[in-house]
């Protein structure tokens, strides 16, 4: 069934958010009561290999952001090297508007343990890590209680994956830089080092963690994974489409009536979700969005009907990314709202590359003028110069992320901008304007 033939009230499709609201929904034994730890049965009863064939013909994709075929990656992996497998679970979740990963991890945590095992079973890896960002202690608390558990009823350790074939887990904590997210500074970082990207290819699944085959999967990727193999790739394949197939979290928040996470099929529209959401809050217009958090570009009410998978937000000129649906109003000032992004994009910016480490700086010194009316139109051909001088010419996705919001808001709202100009400042100054209702 396609999204297109569903009414808004049927669209949600939760799996991993089923039994959320039922009382402590972390615990193993209440993940088991609803299902839990029957996809592992299924998949430590099959070959290695046929494991990843499977995830390959359902078709699941990562949901971290780059929307990769997570069973093409599994196969890179190269048998009978020799060398330890690694799978490395990426729950760093930074990116601005994006917090899918945490509260699924907070209410259910097995999911990613089983499809851990799961993951291992079939790359044949006898160790994992999750890189959790460290900052969200509640979440890492119980993670570490999860994970407790599993060990405890045999699901990790001796055996785990059979006679003779152990599985250690282990959970480490991030210190909380955005770059450490990106896969290869993500790695870096739990060898120990400086977290800053590395050079790719070789991409990790050639020579990863201490320079071994590594998969690196997204959280909400992995967590997906029992359901899959529980319930079929056919099952799978009935939601989403043709190459974007599936069940997925979005993560709606901004100027919405009912922000929080909502579990659909991939394919849907911002329409469809802001129909059985409740809409924009009341009196309220949609002005502008973020398919998959700031380092996407942005689209306009203009775009309601686009399909929410990597295609159809492809084709509209952006990236479905994480699905982390930032909604703004009319009361927004566009030129404040991507300050506030080059801002922590300067900030977290990891200084490898010059495009990226100075032209961020000097994106955020032109846009501060510009809001404080400041600035000229020949600043505005300066923005636009900086950023096509990081786009594509930095050395890793930071960059390019940061030059996004700078180009789709001058694509869209050029005269907003202009209206900043030459000391007029911010028409939305609540000093000026009645707008911030
Ligand atoms: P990418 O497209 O370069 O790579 C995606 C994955 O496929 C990686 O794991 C990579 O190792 C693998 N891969 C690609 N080509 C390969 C090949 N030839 N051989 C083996 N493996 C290969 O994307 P990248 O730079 O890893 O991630 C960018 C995405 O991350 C963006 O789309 C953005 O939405 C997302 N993102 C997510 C954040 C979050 O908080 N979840 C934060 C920032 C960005
Ligand atoms: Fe570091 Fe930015 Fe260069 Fe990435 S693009 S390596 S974050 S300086």
């Amino acid at each position: 069934m396609t999204a297109d033939s569903l009414s808004p009230e049927k669209l949600l499709t939760p799996v991993l958010s089923s039994f959320w609201d039922e009382p402590e929904p972390w615990t193993l034994a209440t993940y088991r009561q609803n299902d839990g730890y029957a996809g592992l049965r299924k998949a430590l009863a099959m070959d290695p290999d046929d494991v990843i064939a499977y995830v390959k013909e359902a078709g699941l994709r990562g949901r971290g952001g780059a929307g990769f075929p997570t069973g093409m990656k599994w196969q890179f992996i190269p048998q009978g090297d020799g060398k330890p497998h690694y799978l490395v679970v990426n729950a760093d979740e930074s990116e601005p508007g994006t917090c899918k990963d945490i509260p699924l991890l907070f209410a259910n945590p097995h999911s990613l343990i089983e499809g851990i095992v799961i993951a291992c079973h079939a790359i044949r890896s006898s160790h994992a890590f999750i890189y959790l960002r460290g900052e969200v202690v509640p979440v890492l608390r119980r993670l570490h209680e999860a994970v407790r558990e599993a060990y405890g009823a045999g699901l990790l350790g001796k055996d785990a994956l059979g006679p003779g074939k152990d599985l250690e887990l282990t959970v480490h904590a991030g210190a909380g830089a955005y770059i450490c997210g990106e896969e290869t500074a993500l790695l870096d970082s739990l060898e120990g080092r400086r977290g800053q990207p590395r050079l790719r290819p070789p991409f990790p699944a050639v020579a990863g963690l201490y320079a071994c085959p590594t998969v690196v999967n997204n959280v909400e990727s992995i967590a997906s994974v029992p359901a899959l193999m529980n319930k079929g790739k056919e099952w799978f394949r009935s939601m989403g489409s043709e190459k974007s197939p599936g069940f997925t979290l979005y993560s709606l928040s901004g100027h919405v009536a009912r922000p929080g996470q909502y579990e659909a099929p991939l394919g849907i529209t911002l329409r469809q979700l802001l129909d059985m959401s409740g809409g924009m809050r009341p009196g309220h217009q949609l002005k502008f969005w973020t398919p998959g958090g700031s380092s996407t570009p942005m689209l306009t009410g203009d775009h309601l009907d686009v399909p929410l998978d990597y295609e159809g937000v492809g084709e509209a000129g952006s990236m479905l990314g994480t699905k982390a649906l930032q909604c703004f109003d009319e009361t927004t000032c566009v030129v404040r709202a991507v300050t506030r992004w080059t801002e922590f994009y300067a900030h977290e910016s990891c200084g490898k590359c010059t495009p990226c480490r100075e032209g961020t700086y000097w994106l955020v010194q032109l846009l501060r003028d510009i809001e404080a009316g400041k600035a000229t139109a020949s600043d505005l051909e300066k923005i636009e110069d900086i950023a096509d001088n990081i786009n594509g010419k930095s050395f890793c996705a930071l960059g390019d992320g940061a030059a996004a919001p700078i180009f789709s808001s001058m694509k869209y709202f050029r005269e907003e901008y202009e209206q900043h100009l030459e000391g007029r400042g911010c028409p939305f100054d609540p000093r000026k304007s009645t707008a911030w209702a």
